[in-house]
C-alpha cells in the first residue's frame, strides 16, 4: 500500500499535507516516506528467512545521509561504486564491515580508504583492477576480500541503458573468463576470493533472467570448488523492478524465494543490493505549475520542476505518473505536455497527460524516490531541490534547498 494517498481530495506523504510542505519549504521538493524505505527494506531482509544474507541497499539509487542511516538502523548493508559513497555511508552511522564496492573504475586512493575502513568486500571488473588492488593492498599490508563480477551473458529485458549482463556491456568479467582471474587472486599474495558477483541490469519485471543468471554463478561456483577455490558468499546484484505505471514486477518475497529455490544451499552467504525496488516508490518530486501555454498544435503545463531535478524521463524516456496535489471539483480534463523551464527539447517530466489543470496548481512526479535527487544536476545554474522525509504526522528538511551561494560561493574570478 502507498504512502501517498488522498485525504479530503488533498494528497497526503503519510500523515502530512502535501501542499502544506510545498508552501513551507518550498518547490520543487523532494518529499520521502520513512515508513515506505523501512518496510521495503525489511522485506527484503525477512523474504531470506534462515539463510544467511545481507542486504546491501545500493547507495547510488538515494544516497542522503539521513536515508542511509535509517536502513543502517535497521542493519543494512551498502553497495557503493565510490569514495564518496563510502564517506556517506560512514557519516550516515553504516557498519562498513557490511560495505561492498562495485564499480568498474576503483581508483587507488578509493581501494586504499576501503581497506582502511576495512569493507566486506570489492567487486571486481577487470583483470586490471585485481592487480591494482593487489598493489595496494601489499603496500598497506592488508589482505583485501574480493568477489569477481561475472558478466553471465542474460538479457535482462531492460531498457539499454541499464541493461548490464550482456557481453556487449562494459561491465564485469566474460564468465567463462572468470575461473582464469579466479586463479591469479587466488596466488595473490594480499587477494582473498571470498566470493561471486553478479548484476545483470535494472528495472527488471521478470524473475527469469535473475535465475538464469544464478545457475550461471552456481556452476561458477562449483568449478571453483573443484579447483580448490571455496566460496563463502554470492553478490546477486540488484534490478527488481517497480510499478510506475502498469507494470507488475514479482513481490519482493516472490523473487527472493525463486532464488533461494535454485540455490538449494542453506549455508553459502547470499549478498543482494536492491536500490530501486526500496526507494522508488518511497519519494515524489513535488512541483508547481508557473504557466498553461495552450498552442494550435499542443498544450504546455510548464512547472518550476526540470530534467536538471529529475533526467529520468529525458535520459530514457522513462513514464513516471505525474498527479495533481488537490483535485479540482470544477473544470475539465486536457492533455498537457509537463515541460521545465530548462533550455532544452528534452526538458520534459511527462507527455500527454491527461490533467484538469491551472497556472498555480501543485503536482506530483511519482516514484521519485530512486535515481531522481541522486542524477539532479546544476544546470542553468538552478539549485537543487530541498528534500524532506515525513513520518505519521513528523517531519525532517534532511537537505535544505542550494542556496546561490552554494551555486557559486566557491569559483573565483581571475586577476
Ligand atoms: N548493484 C549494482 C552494481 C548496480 O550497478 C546497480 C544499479 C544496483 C546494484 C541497483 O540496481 P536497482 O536495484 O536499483 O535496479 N539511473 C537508472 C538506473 C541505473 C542503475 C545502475 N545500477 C534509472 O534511473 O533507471
Amino acid at each position: 500500500m502507498s504512502q501517498f494517498n488522498y485525504q479530503n481530495q488533498t494528497l497526503f506523504a503519510e500523515n502530512v499535507c502535501v501542499s502544506q510542505l510545498a508552501q513551507t519549504y518550498g518547490t520543487p521538493l523532494y518529499v520521502y516516506s520513512k515508513t515506505e524505505f523501512e518496510q521495503r527494506w525489511k522485506m527484503f531482509d525477512e523474504a531470506f528467512a534462515d539463510q544467511p544474507h545481507l542486504v546491501c541497499y545500493a547507495v547510488k539509487t538515494n544516497s542522503n545521509i539521513a536515508i542511509l542511516n535509517v536502513l543502517a538502523k535497521l542493519g543494512s548493508g551498502f553497495d557503493i561504486v565510490s569514495r564518496g559513497e563510502l564517506e556517506r555511508v560512514l557519516r550516515a552511522g553504516g557498519d562498513p564491515k557490511k560495505v561492498v564496492f562495485s564499480g568498474v573504475a576503483k581508483q587507488s586512493v578509493e581501494i586504499q580508504r576501503a581497506l582502511e575502513v576495512g569493507i566486506r568486500c570489492f567487486n571486481i571488473e577487470s583483470f586490471a583492477e585485481l592487480d591494482r588492488i593487489q598493489t595496494v593492498a601489499k603496500q598497506m599490508d592488508i589482505v583485501a576480500p574480493v568477489s569477481i563480477r561475472v558478466n553471465p551473458d542474460v538479457d535482462a529485458q531492460t531498457h539499454p541503458y541499464i541493461s548490464t549482463g550482456l557481453k556487449d556491456n562494459k561491465f564485469g568479467v566474460d564468465i567463462e573468463k572468470a575461473p582464469e582471474l579466479y586463479q591469479t587472486a587466488a596466488n595473490y599474495s594480499h587477494i582473498n576470493p571470498i566470493g561471486i558477483d553478479c548484476h545483470i541490469g535494472s528495472q527488471l519485471t521478470q524473475i527469469a533472467p535473475f535465475v538464469d543468471a544464478l545457475e550461471r554463478v552456481l556452476k561458477l561456483k562449483q568449478h571453483l570448488a573443484d579447483n580448490g577455490i571455496e566460496i563463502h558468499h554470492l553478490d546477486l546484484g540488484g534490478g527488481l523492478g517497480i510499478t510506475y505505471t502498469d507494470e507488475t514486477p514479482p513481490e519482493v518475497a516472490s523473487y527472493i524465494q525463486a532464488l533461494l529455490k535454485k540455490l538449494d544451499d542453506s549455508s553459502v552467504e547470499v549478498i543482494i543490493e536492491p536500490g530501486r525496488a526500496i526507494a522508488g516508490n518511497a519519494g515524489i518530486l513535488v512541483t508547481e505549475v508557473e504557466y498553461l501555454k495552450p498552442t494550435d498544435h499542443k498544450n504546455f503545463a510548464i512547472i518550476d520542476a526540470a530534467m536538471n531535478d529529475l533526467i529520468r524521463p529525458a535520459l530514457y524516456q522513462a513514464y513516471q505518473r505525474i498527479e495533481p496535489v488537490k483535485l479540482h471539483s470544477d473544470g475539465t480534463k486536457a492533455k498537457w505536455d509537463i515541460v521545465g523551464p530548462v533550455c532544452e527539447t528534452g526538458d520534459f517530466l511527462g507527455k500527454d497527460r491527461e490533467l484538469n489543470l491551472q497556472a498555480g496548481d501543485l503536482l506530483a512526479v511519482m516514484s521519485a524516490g530512486a535515481y531522481g535527487f541522486t542524477m539532479a544536476s546544476n544546470y542553468n545554474t538552478r539549485p537543487r531541490a530541498a528534500e524532506i522525509m515525513v513520518q505519521d504526522d513528523k517531519v525532517w528538511e534532511i537537505r535544505p534547498r542550494e542556496t546561490y551561494e552554494d551555486l557559486m560561493g566557491s569559483e573565483k574570478l581571475i586577476s
